[in-house]
Parts: structure tokens; sequence; C-alpha cells
């Protein structure tokens, strides 16, 4: 489904991310791990459209989409939930998750799309007219997951879902997660929790200072040593 071969990507001339290449098959769900500043987030923006690889080239579903416009990427059916959610702090839950829809004209469409996000999200319907800014971080996420499913996308891909949430809403994202995917969404996962996105992975790349260093089914990640030594303190 998505193809993203050889790819370079840099700011301001500075490369940080070099000849990455992997894939992501329908329905399934793939993980990026790593630690910090080693190039996930630039990866997404990568397939996004939000930059520009350098060189190299990303596919989906069979088109290129390489040089497209981050606008026409959403409309071809990736949308992408960034890093720190980047919520409307003071426009209500349910302007934040119009704005996912802001490509659909039709508005029937659009509100049939939203109940299916108060569906996953139950809460977010009771606050609906509550500014973004009151909620809590949990919260927060939802809106912004389901504002990345307003759009209808065929891949969604989340960049860190379980940062500054409490643990136990974690575990509800995770499961929020699986059910997206069984609803026929496929999923590209960038997480820090790495336990939990092998756990809930098909497959898992390691991202390390901008290259792939390993790949594998999450369950068999979880068991490597590599891993366990990097990632999971053992
Ligand atoms: N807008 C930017 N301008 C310049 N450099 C940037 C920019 N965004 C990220 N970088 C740099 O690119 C590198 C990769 O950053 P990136 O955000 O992709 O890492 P990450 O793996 O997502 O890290 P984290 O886990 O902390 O989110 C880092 O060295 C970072 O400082
Ligand atoms: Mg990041």
């Amino acid at each position: 489904m998505l193809s993203v071969e050889h790819v370079d990507l840099s700011y301001n001339g500075v490369r940080v991310v070099e000849s990455v290449s992997f894939r992501v098959g329908p329905g399934e769900i793939v993980a990026l791990i790593g630690g910090n500043g080693n190039g996930k987030s630039t990866i997404l923006k990568g397939v996004s459209g939000i930059l520009h690889p350098v060189s190299g080239k990303v596919t989906f579903e069979g088109r290129d989409i390489t040089r497209l416009e981050a606008h026409r990427i959403v409309g071809l059916g990736i949308s992408h939930v960034p890093e720190g959610r980047r919520l409307f702090p003071f426009l209500s839950v349910y302007k934040n998750l119009l704005l996912g829809a802001y490509l659909v004209a039709d508005k029937k469409e659009v509100e049939e799309r939203m109940e299916y996000v108060y569906s996953i999200f139950p809460i977010l319907k009771e606050r609906a007219a509550q500014k973004a800014k009151t909620l809590s971080g949990g919260e927060q996420q939802m809106v912004a997951i389901g504002r990345g499913l307003m759009s209808k996308p065929k891949l969604l891909m989340l960049d860190e879902p379980s940062w500054g949430i409490a643990p136990i809403l974690v575990d509800r994202i995770f499961e929020v997660i699986g059910e997206i995917r069984k609803n026929g969404v496929t999923v590209l996962l960038v997480e820090q929790d790495v336990e939990a996105a092998l756990d809930i992975c098909d497959r898992a790349y390691v991202v390390q200072t901008g290259r792939i260093v390993l790949e594998g089914p999450g369950k068999e990640l979880l068991d490597s040593e590599v891993v366990r030594k990097a990632f999971l303190g053992l």
C-alpha cells in the first residue's frame, strides 16, 4: 500500500534521514520505533508531504506521491496525526474534529464520519462543546486521532499517541488502534512506548540516527536481544 524507497530527508540542507526504505501492506499495523531525535517524525512528514524527500521515492497504492502537496496526499487517503496533537485550544472539540474533514464537501458524509468518531470515543460526544484546551491529555489525544479519522483515511499515521497520557488511557488508546485497524484502516505508528508498539504491531522497523537498522515482526523484535537491551532495559 505504502512504499518508501531510499528516501533522504533534510532540514535546511542538513540531512537527518538517510536512505530509508520500508513498506506498509493493506490492513497492517506497522511501527517505527527508536529513541529521541532519530528521525521517526521526520519520516512521517516525508510521507504526508509536510517535507519533500531530497531523493528517493514514496509510492501510495501504486501512485508516486513523492512531490505531491500535503493536502492532495490527504485527499488520496493518508492522514497524519502529528506529535504533540496540535489541536486548536480555543476551538470546541466538535470544531477541531470538523477541521479534519475540510476536504469533504458533503455535509451528510461529514456527520456520518463524526458519528463514527463518537462511536469510538463516546467521551468526545459528551465534551463536544467544550474547548479543546480544557480536556485531559488523553482526551486531547482522542480528539487528535478523531480529527485524523475525519478525512476517512485508508492509511492513518500516528506519531506518539501515548505521549503525555495516564497509563490507563494509554491502554485505551492502543485498544482503539486495534479497533481502527479492524474497521479496515491501515496504521503506521511511531511510538516511544516500544513494548506497547511491538505488542500491537504486525511488523516494526527500528530507526537509529536516520537509518533503519533492524526490522521484523513485532513479537520477534520484542524477544530480540538488541531491542531488549536498547529499549526495554532488560
Ligand atoms: N523543523 C526542524 N528543523 C531542523 N531540524 C529538525 C527539525 N525537526 C527535527 N529536526 C532534527 O531532525 C532530527 C530528527 O528529528 P525527529 O523529530 O524526526 O526525531 P524523532 O525520532 O521523531 O524524535 P522524538 O522521539 O524525540 O520525537 C533531530 O536531530 C532533530 O533535531
Ligand atoms: Mg518524533
